[in-house]
């Protein structure tokens, strides 16, 4: 959600704070601001709105500061507006920081504070923290950030900058990430890669309770005592390009047309030999085979791909599955032993429900297992094992090829424990994954000709509302087309299990109204079709999506969009292509912008 940048060096702060900013826009956007050290003190703008805004009040700004801290903010505490925009300051204005997270004794800290004589300018959690800092400040910044961080409870990433200290920068985290990265022109933090790798692509990803100093010079690592340690690098192989449109309109469209690569990048490496391997679980065949249930926890799309693995997990492996929303189940005693299985998806690794999830599991005995496209996040460090989608960088705020990156990623684990249980041949795991791999070629297809989805989405445009109905895979992938289509055209939206429509969501059904139906070739194909008319018969408009070469649904929908034919179990994964490019094609006809829907972020670490 939030984003933090900082830098430090020989070149002119402003522009390369903008930049950052830009870069970590996906992360939230309801507010920015950035502070830079000037000959008296230090300079601070902060704006409501996008990155734009801010960088037009930040024209011709300190063009010979060389040190300064910025911040993309999506409001926690307080409202978004410039008040609460981050840089926070101390009273004197002389210390600023940048802080991602909730301090969750905050108002507590404030009390003492203001008891104190401190004044308060804001209604965030984040200004106590500059107040604390400059409650602790002598002469050392690093002393006093290291003494407010050991008040703090909660979680943060801190960038700190003090006008008494000329060029240098004091970071630390708890829970949020924080990187670093020096390059010939100075030092770099950001809460994301993406924003220090044009220093360098061997980072620091600093760990809980560390901190770091920074100057133009290079940056000092320290633990929690202030005692100096030495830093892991890690190389980051992935080009800068990921982050740019590619020549399409918008990230979302982008990253639709990834999704070939996306399967393709999942699958790498995992059949040797005719056998399939998923080292990283961090299990032995004895541990897989005496798994007896399991727990998928996830939030939002990535809660979708569980319903999708919950199909194949229990009609291969026979293995009872429950799919659980995050912020649900740890608030509601769940069953867990040592033999569940517990599976947890997110892409940014951050989530902050599906992290409690995690630890709740974890307390109640269960092994963990993250499916995550973020390396070296928290849910992959918090897990016993871990998958990583091979989806590179999402930058859209709605999920698409992660979300396939998912469902691919589930399908391989999906096979392994059928295998573990003796429920899946050598053969059988061996055709299956060929099949898996060949809907790569099945979504080029599918990308190369979009007419009919388009014309669809005209017809439904100007809907108030749409139905998605399925049965079996077609409901679970129904729930993922329904999300999507909301959170980008804001067009309400809703998914159910198609024979459901008669035990209630029928009596919505007039002339026009659209119901998107998954038909596509399947042992309950022919109840869909009658599901299908019960609503054509209300006056609903059908949009089906179907398998070639189906000449029947023709007569029962008004317009099909047609998917190359894939055994059911990886009907999702063809399908949800279509339903991204059916909502994006609606987004964009009522002028939505598809890459940042309003309210919301791209990771949300707050509960
Ligand atoms: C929708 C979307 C969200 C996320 C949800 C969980 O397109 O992206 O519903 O799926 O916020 O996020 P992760 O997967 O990062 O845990």
């Amino acid at each position: 959600m939030c984003g933090i940048v900082g830098y430090t060096g020989t070149e002119p702060a402003v522009d390369i704070l903008i930049e950052g900013l830009q870069r970590l826009e996906y992360r939230g956007y309801d507010s920015a601001g950035v502070a830079v050290q000037v000959e008296d003190g230090l300079s601070i703008v902060r704006r409501t709105g996008k990155v734009g805004e801010l960088a037009r009040a930040c024209e011709g700004l300190a063009p010979a500061s060389t040190c300064g801290i910025g911040h993309t903010r999506w409001a926690t505490h307080g409202t978004p507006s410039e008040r609460n925009a981050h840089p926070q300051c101390s009273c004197l204005g002389d210390i600023a920081l940048v802080h991602n997270g909730i301090i969750e004794n905050f108002a507590e800290l404030r009390e003492q504070l203001a008891a104190r004589g401190h004044q308060f300018a804001s209604d965030t959690d984040t200004e106590v923290v500059a107040h604390l800092v400059e409650d602790a400040y002598e002469d050392d910044l690093l002393a006093a950030v290291r003494h407010a961080a050991h008040q703090l409870v909660g979680s943060y990433g801190l960038a700190v900058t003090c006008a008494q200290e000329p060029g240098r920068i004091v970071v630390t985290r708890q829970d949020s990430p924080i990187v670093l990265a020096h390059g010939k022109d100075g030092s770099y933090v950001a809460s994301d890669i993406i924003a220090v790798i044009r220093a360098s692509r061997d980072v620091v990803v600093l760990g809980d309770r560390q901190f770091a100093s920074l100057d133009a010079q290079g940056i000092r690592y320290f633990d929690d005592n202030g005692e100096p340690i030495e830093p892991e690098f890690m190389h980051v192989d992935w080009d800068i390009d990921v982050a740019e449109k590619g020549g399409y309109p918008d990230f979302m469209l982008k990253e639709i047309h990834e999704q070939p690569r996306v399967v393709r990048d999942t699958l790498a490496g995992r059949m040797v030999r005719g056998v399939l391997k998923i080292d990283e679980l961090g299990m032995s065949l004895e541990e897989l085979q005496l798994v007896d249930r399991v727990c998928i926890i996830a939030c939002g799309t990535s809660y979708h791909a569980g319903l999708v693995a919950k199909q194949l997990i229990e009609s291969w492996a026979r293995i009872p599955v429950t799919v659980e929303v995050a912020s649900e189940f740890r608030y509601r005693n769940p069953i867990i032993t040592p033999t569940t299985l517990v599976v947890a998806v997110s892409q940014s690794g951050e989530t902050a429900d599906t992290l409690a999830a995690i630890s709740e599991a974890r307390i109640k005995g269960g092994k963990v297992f993250g499916i995550t496209n973020v390396i070296g996040s928290p849910v992959a460090r918090e897990s016993d094992g871990v998958i990583y989608t091979k989806a590179n960088k999402e930058i859209a705020v709605a999920s698409t090829k992660s979300f396939l990156g998912q469902v691919v990623s589930l399908t391989l684990l999906s096979m392994v424990l059928a295998q573990a249980k003796g429920k899946m041949t050598v053969a059988q795991t061996r055709l299956l994954f060929r099949e898996l791999a060949d809907t790569a070629e099945q979504i080029e297809r599918i990308l190369s000709d979009t007419t009919a989805i388009e014309e669809a989405a005209q017809a439904c445009k100007d809907a108030t509302s749409a139905f998605f109905i399925g049965r079996g895979m077609g409901s679970a992938i129904s729930y993922e087309g329904a999300l999507k289509l909301k959170e980008i055209s804001y067009l309400h939206a809703e998914a159910y299990p198609a024979g459901e429509m008669k035990h209630g969501p029928i009596a919505l059904l007039s002339e026009g109204f659209p119901v998107i139906a998954v038909a596509t070739q399947s042992p309950v194909y022919g109840k869909v079709i009658s599901n299908i008319r019960e609503s054509r018969t209300r006056g609903a408009l059908i949009v089906a999506v179907a398998t070639e070469g189906d000449e029947e649904i023709i007569k029962h929908a008004d317009h099909v969009i047609f998917v190359p034919k894939v055994r059911d179990a990886f009907s999702a994964i063809t399908v949800s292509v279509p339903l991204q490019l059916f909502a994006r094609a609606i987004a964009i006809a009522r002028g939505c912008d598809v890459d940042h829907p309003r309210n919301l972020a791209k990771s949300v670490t707050v509960e």
